[in-house]
């Protein structure tokens, strides 16, 4: 019998080389987004009915498809939510690839989703949540917000009815994909006013009617402005209410590796259930989110499928399957579980810690400049300002202008109805002084 997929060590050999060169290098930060068409011209040839080749493909990859896509890592990338894997992530991410590992189910991959639930272990440990709690990780911020609502509402329909349409309620501030979530499940959304530092504003809960609602998700750390919504007092309501309390810390969360940073969630080990982006600041590659729930069996009971062939399924192992709007996965976790082994949880702190101190000191260095406004400083890695004197138009010329050249990538955004430059930091090795001197060109014009 011929093989279709004879092995080619040579081109095994080809990638492991590219692999271990790109881990090694500093990412380029001169990329061109290029139209659709102009890469069909490049590359259009790829698939056909007896394929190019591996030495062409590779080609393809390190020649045409590398050059046009963005390093997300460089340490002058402050727009949007950077990432910062570490290199033990990214080697390991190449290992975890090649060992095709099942991750949905404890028969096909005890020994990864063993590793996988300590690094789960660690983060709800960090959150002060109980042993007894556990989760898994899934592709994003986005499929962890569904899942962790969905089993909200599963539990809250075991006790309660409406004949109204069911609600959650979440700040202004609120990550564009808790609506789109609620969209899916065909749940209202109701939003809550926020504060000058974009924290939801506590007063505005005693207006609303709670008799529909089934869950209040809070900003740990809200991606435009950084604000972490008092999650005490949300406890508190959560409790009397008897709603579920979710933390969207897709972003924040990870500043929970560095011990000092605790109080800035204090109230995080009465929530019911959070998430964390490891690719956004917690040094691991795409694409993944760690969902910790107090009460996993309450997610199982939401969320585990049911098929006759999947009935040999043993229901009394940790199956990560059954705690997420999936079934197949990879062990994706792995990384993160590798990359902490790795270097420790004391790196993990040091390097969070970095990233603050260098965001505030960018922060403290706005404040300084008679010709920028800072508009939001938060306790995290984000900041939000304003070149006086500058229009709209020159803002966006500025910004596009240094993405283009590769020099900065610092986008606007919008700040109570104004236009304004951002940064959020994840990278620990942020140089302040070239940040800050890129920066000093918004004295005058663009
Ligand atoms: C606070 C927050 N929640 C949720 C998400 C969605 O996460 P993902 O892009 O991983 O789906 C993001 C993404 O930036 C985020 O910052």
């Amino acid at each position: 019998m011929t093989n279709p997929f004879p092995h080619d060590k040579t081109l095994t050999n080809d990638l492991l080389d590219w692999t271990r060169d790109r881990i090694a290098k500093i990412p380029n930060t001169q990329y061109g987004a290029k139209p659709a068409d102009e890469l069909e011209k490049c590359f259009g040839h790829a698939i056909t009915p007896s394929g190019v080749g591996g030495t062409e493909s590779l080609r393809i990859f390190t020649d045409e498809i590398i050059p046009t896509v963005r390093s997300q890592s460089s340490a002058t990338n402050v727009a949007y939510v950077p990432a910062y894997p570490s290199p033990a992530a990214l080697a390991f991410d190449a290992a975890l690839g090649s060992s095709g590992i099942f991750g949905g189910t404890w028969e096909a991959g005890s020994g990864a989703i063993h590793a996988e639930n300590q690094a789960l272990a660690w983060l709800a440990s960090c959150a002060g949540f109980p042993e007894t709690a556990g989760g898994v990780f899934v592709s994003g911020g986005t499929v962890g917000n569904l899942s962790a609502l969905h089993a909200a509402r599963h539990k809250w329909r075991a006790n309660n009815t409406s004949d109204k349409r069911l609600a959650v309620l979440a700040s202004t501030e609120a990550h564009s994909s808790i609506k789109a979530v609620l969209d899916v499940m065909d749940v209202e959304l109701i939003k809550m006013p926020v504060d000058d530092n974009g924290e939801m504003i506590l007063d505005a809960l005693s207006d609303v009617d709670t008799s529909n609602v089934f869950a209040i998700v809070a900003n740990a750390g809200a991606t435009n402005s950084g604000a972490v919504d008092d999650i005490s007092a949300l406890a508190d309501f959560s409790q009397k209410h008897g709603i579920w309390l979710h933390l969207d810390g897709a972003y924040g969360l990870a500043a929970l590796a560095c011990p000092e940073n605790r109080k800035t969630f204090t109230g995080i080990e009465r929530a019911d259930s959070f998430i964390v982006d490891p690719h956004k600041w917690l040094f691991a590659p795409y694409d993944v989110c760690a969902l910790v729930y107090r009460d996993p069996q309450i997610a199982a009971s939401a969320h585990a499928q049911h098929a006759v062939y999947l009935d040999p399924i043993r229901k009394d192992n940790w199956n990560p399957t059954d705690y997420a709007m999936h079934l197949s996965r990879r062990a994706r976790g792995m990384p993160l579980w590798f990359s902490l082994a790795t270097y420790g949880t004391d790196a993990y702190a040091q390097a969070i810690k970095m990233t603050i101190d260098a965001a505030q000191a960018i922060a403290d260095w706005i404040d300084d400049q008679e010709y920028l406004e800072l508009s939001v400083r938060s306790k995290l890695s984000v900041a939000v300002f304003r070149p006086k004197n500058m229009t709209d138009d020159e803002i966006d010329f500025w910004a596009e202008t240094h993405r283009d050249n590769g020099t900065l990538l610092c986008m606007p955004t919008s700040w109570q109805g104004r236009k304004h430059l951002r940064i959020c930091l994840v990278n620990p090795m942020t140089d302040v002084d070239q940040i800050t001197t890129l920066f000093a060109s918004l004295k005058g014009k663009p």
